[in-house]
């Protein structure tokens, strides 16, 4: 082989490789922000004064709609976040929350011998259906005001979904 050539390719494969790390760089500074909100604003106001009827841009669709799309296993991925307070396994302990085997369908605050805060156990007329878990996990706080669960919530309307998902599958 001739060491010139070989010289050539060297010099044409690192420009190639310079070029890419560049735009690498150039792509994470320049990274394009996205919107919070994916689309634009619907003219809502229009629409129900034409009699339209439909409601104004329903930013996310009801969680039956989601948790028939959702994936369990994507769910079990996303509840690395709630670990640190919950177990999952059957005969799990409680933590710094109660333990969430069996929580679909369970009564609100109702695991013998967790200590609640006053505003979930006075909720045990409830069952924590998909709806509920749905509010809950978005935002614990509006759901259950005065709730001792410290987490923001989870704004992914999809991941919730999976989540839900997942929580169901925990159970006998
Ligand atoms: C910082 C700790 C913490 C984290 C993180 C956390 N939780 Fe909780 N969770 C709690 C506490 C504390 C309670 C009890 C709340 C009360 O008594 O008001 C609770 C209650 C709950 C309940 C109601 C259970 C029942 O028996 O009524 C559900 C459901 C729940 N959490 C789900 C989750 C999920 C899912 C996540 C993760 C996405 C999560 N939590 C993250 C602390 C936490």
């Amino acid at each position: 082989m001739n060491i010139e050539a070989n010289k050539i390719a060297g010099a044409v494969l690192s420009t190639l490789l310079v070029v890419m790390s560049l735009n690498m760089a150039a792509g994470i500074v320049f990274a394009p922000k996205k919107p919070a909100v994916p689309g634009f604003d619907l003219p809502g106001e229009e629409v129900a004064a034409a009699g339209g009827g439909a409601p104004a841009a329903a930013a996310e669709d009801p969680i039956d709609v989601r948790l028939a799309k959702a994936d369990a296993a994507r769910g079990e991925k996303a509840v690395g976040a709630c670990k640190a307070c919950h177990t999952f396994e059957k005969g799990g302990a409680n933590k710094v929350g109660p333990h969430l085997f069996g929580v679909f369908g369970r009564s609100e605050g109702s695991v013998d011998g967790f200590g609640y805060s006053a505003a979930m156990k006075g909720r045990n007329d409830k069952k924590w259906d998909a709806e509920a878990l749905d509010h809950f996990l978005k935002q614990p706080k509006g759901y259950v005001p005065g709730t001792a669960m410290a987490f923001a919530g989870i704004s992914k309307p999809e991941t919730r979904a999976d989540v839900i998902a997942f929580l169901k599958s925990l159970a006998e």
